[in-house]
């Protein structure tokens, strides 16, 4: 039976599975998504994986630092008698390269994305860990000369994967090793380090390591589940929103479900599609005399959601949409021309931001008492001054967003 002593305090087993298990998955997915990213296809899950990764880092770093803390105030159990001097030595020295290369992996990530800089290209990516609060960049780095961020985004990348590569090494020599003792050797070293009950374990023991399996059980499924998500978000989220379109009465009436403002573009090298989830449309259709109709659609820019939740994150910012300043986009129509045989083409102006532009024509079509209106609008972000100082030259964003609207109408009761 083995003595309670002589195993690691169900904290210690804890930290220890918990930043076992979330550093594999962070090597893994730190592998994937420097390849995937200079790749077309897989460009778009890959700025999500980015944002995974950083988040699933600066956690290992915050266990880590925890961990030491612990290290230093518990101290761990001896090793059994029957190991070498020898071997005793080893293993204190594979456990310190464990914490030096614990705490230089994610800073030296850290240290990288802070120079906001990555090959050839500037970047303006914040790090929000797990999409609840924006981490700063280190030492002001990405304020630095563009000579000073170019050369300490490459010195930092490098450290961060040679430094991640060998501590992948020392992980596999860390199991080797540790099977080896515990079915080779039979000194049952790996048992120190589970949550295995034992008979001779005293009650608050007992519960000890059964909280220490659930929470270690509990964060790493969370880190899967959180991890899915970037790989399952295609703007089928879109849908969680309850969306408003409205018309005001005497109006024409919009038929809320056969009709929508959708945009779309590239971000990344993937296409994006998203939808305003809140508009009003005050279409006064006079058939008896055409000319003199009126129409205004009014654009709550806030509602703007793709299901990326970078994208609908950084859509209201200042240098996008600026809600805070611009909620809505509106617009007017100025003119309309027959296109026989029931339909008309409506000639309108946009105001986006500060911005009055002039629009291609939107369609009309007119069926008894429905009334179709649908078209696209290619919007310019230079002509618009949207994204202009993260992504001037439409590296990452493409340079024309489409905004593409279909609206059914019922004629009002009189
Ligand atoms: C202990 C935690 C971490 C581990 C094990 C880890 C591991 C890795 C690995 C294996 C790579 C691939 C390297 C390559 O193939 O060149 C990578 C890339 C990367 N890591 Fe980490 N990382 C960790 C923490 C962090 C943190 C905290 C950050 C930032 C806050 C970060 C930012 C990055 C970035 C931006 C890349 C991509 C580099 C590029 O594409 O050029 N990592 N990481």
């Amino acid at each position: 039976m083995q003595d309670q002593s002589a195993r690691y305090s169900a904290v210690a087993i804890t930290l220890h599975w918990l930043i076992a298990g979330l550093l594999l998955a962070n090597i893994a997915l730190g592998v994937w998504m420097h390849e995937a990213i200079d790749i077309a296809a897989s460009r778009g899950l890959a700025v999500g994986a980015y944002q995974l990764h950083k988040s699933l880092g600066l956690s290992i770093l915050a266990l880590v630092a925890l961990r030491l803390l612990w290290r230093l105030s518990h101290r761990p159990p001896p090793l059994p008698e029957a190991i070498s001097r020898r071997q005793k030595w080893l293993a204190t020295g594979v456990h310190r390269c464990f914490y030096l290369l614990m705490l230089s992996v994610p800073l030296t990530g850290w240290l990288f994305v802070s120079t906001q800089w990555r090959g050839d290209i500037v970047l303006n990516v914040e790090t929000v860990w797990f999409d609840q609060f924006n981490v700063p960049h280190l030492f002001n780095l990405h304020r630095e000369s563009d000579s000073v961020r170019q050369s300490a985004a490459k010195l930092f990348a490098d450290a961060h994967a040679l430094l991640a590569f060998t501590m992948a090494l020392l992980i596999a020599l860390h199991i080797a090793a540790a099977i080896a003792h515990q079915w080779h050797q039979r000194d049952r070293l790996l048992s120190r380090m589970t949550f295995a009950l034992h008979p001779n374990q005293t009650g608050g023991q007992r519960t000890a390591h059964w909280l220490g399996l659930m929470t270690t059980a509990g964060v790493l499924l969370a880190a899967t589940y959180s991890g899915s998500s970037v790989f399952r978000s295609t703007g089928a989220e879109v849908d969680m929103y309850a969306a408003a379109i409205s018309s005001p009465s005497g109006a024409w009436q919009i038929i809320p479900n056969a009709s929508a403002i959708h945009f779309s573009g590239e971000h990344a090298g993937a296409l994006f599609n998203g939808r305003f989830l809140r508009w009003t449309i005050d279409a006064r259709l006079n058939t008896d005399d055409i000319a003199a109709s009126q129409l205004a659609v009014a654009i709550e820019t806030g509602s703007a959601r793709d299901g990326n939740p970078l994208h609908d994150r950084t859509l209201p910012e200042a240098e996008w949409f600026d809600v805070a300043r611009f909620p809505s986009a509106y617009y007017r129509l100025t003119r309309i021309e027959p296109r026989p045989p029931n339909g008309y083409a409506l000639f309108g102006s946009l105001q986006i931001k500060d911005r009055l532009i002039e629009v291609a024509p939107l369609s009309l079509v007119l069926d008894g008492d429905v009334a179709q209106i649908s078209g696209d609008v290619v919007l310019d972000r230079a002509s618009i001054d949207m994204g202009m100082q993260s992504d001037p030259h439409a590296d990452w964003v493409s340079a024309e967003i489409i905004v593409s609207i279909a609206a059914s109408l019922q004629r009002p009761e009189d």
